[in-house]
């Protein structure tokens, strides 16, 4: 129940939303589905927060609480219905499915301010490192899940640091493709007024697939945090295992889905997903 109501709507924004949002969850509270509340009179969400998260992909977790709500009331949490949207948007691209362990309480607290603790898309190997350690998660984990990477869209301001003003002495991250960094000059000048611009994660960016990794050791990655996993031997080691092996990519990234979504610590299951009870 849910599910065939979220399937439904198969709108990549949305399905990818999910993803992120799975990532997001966990990272700022453990998976407790405080990142869907909303702002208060007195206290702003994380929703409102730094990351930009689709819109949509809210109001479609609405619709799934409400049905479940209506067969069985105050069973299904926000967070599970998040760590399940997240699971079947990653099997519609084309992706592995797995079994989602159950039972997450969704928290009561949300907080724009944590939205700090996130990992930044600028954020250099020792820091993605730090923030998945801090979280029970390992360097493999971290290459396997910014495999999520694989699908979907950023905007200009996620990976302006790259293509203008890098260093003192170099406009464009050296470590970019050549050619690929002129693309993404063209489409977010310097001075970008157009808020919905960017750029696709890879180049296949509606399949769930291993090219994120291909296209990493090419130059061709969006983010300093992507770019960042060629800087550490392990890392390194583990990019390269992820471009040969779709296989080994999917089963790695099932298990770290699985061990992120696993990190709880709310305390009830939320009526409205925008509310605590
Ligand atoms: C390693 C640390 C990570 C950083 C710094 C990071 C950062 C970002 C940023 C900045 C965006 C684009 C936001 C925008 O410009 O609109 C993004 C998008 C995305 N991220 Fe990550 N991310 C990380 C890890 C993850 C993980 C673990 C997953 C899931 C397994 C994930 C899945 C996604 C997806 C699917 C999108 C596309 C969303 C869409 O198209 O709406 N990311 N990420
Ligand atoms: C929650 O906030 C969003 C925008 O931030 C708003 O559109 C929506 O109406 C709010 N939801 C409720 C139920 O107040
Ligand atoms: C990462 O950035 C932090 C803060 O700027 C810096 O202290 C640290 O040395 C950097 N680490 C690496 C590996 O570049
Ligand atoms: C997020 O939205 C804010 C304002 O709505 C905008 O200034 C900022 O550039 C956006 N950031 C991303 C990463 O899209």
């Amino acid at each position: 129940m849910g599910l065939p109501l979220i399937m439904g709507v198969f709108f990549n924004e949305i399905l990818f939303g999910f993803i992120y949002l799975s990532f997001v969850g966990f990272v700022l509270k453990g998976c407790d589905g405080s990142v869907l509340l909303n702002s208060t009179a007195n206290n702003q969400a994380e929703k409102d927060g730094p990351p930009n998260i689709s819109l949509h992909a809210f109001y479609v977790i609405d619709h799934a609480k409400k049905a479940l709500e209506a067969v069985c009331p105050g069973t299904v949490s926000c967070a599970d219905i998040v760590a399940l949207a997240a699971r079947d948007a990653v099997h519609l691209s084309g992706g592995p499915t797995w079994v989602v362990p159950k039972g997450r309480k969704d928290g009561r607290i949300s907080r724009a301010s944590e939205t700090r603790q996130l990992a930044a898309p600028t954020s250099n190997i020792s820091q993605l490192q730090q923030s998945f350690s801090q979280r029970g998660l390992s360097m493999e984990d971290l290459v396997a899940l910014s495999g999520g990477h694989t699908l979907g869209f950023a905007h200009c301001s996620s990976f302006q640091n790259r293509i203008h003003n890098f260093a003192t002495t170099q406009d464009v991250d050296p470590s970019m493709h050549k050619s690929f960094a002129a693309s993404l000059r063209s489409v977010c000048p310097m001075h970008n007024k157009v808020r919905s611009a960017g750029a696709n994660l890879d180049s296949t960016p509606t399949t769930f697939d291993n090219r994120y990794y291909k296209l990493l050791l090419d130059g061709k990655s969006i983010f300093t945090s992507d770019q960042a996993l060629l800087t550490n031997p392990t890392t390194n080691t583990l990019v390269k295992k992820f471009a040969d092996s779709r296989e080994e990519f999917e089963k790695a990234f099932v298990e770290s889905m699985i061990k992120m979504s696993s990190i709880t610590g709310g305390q009830e299951v939320r009526l409205n997903c925008r509310f605590v009870n």
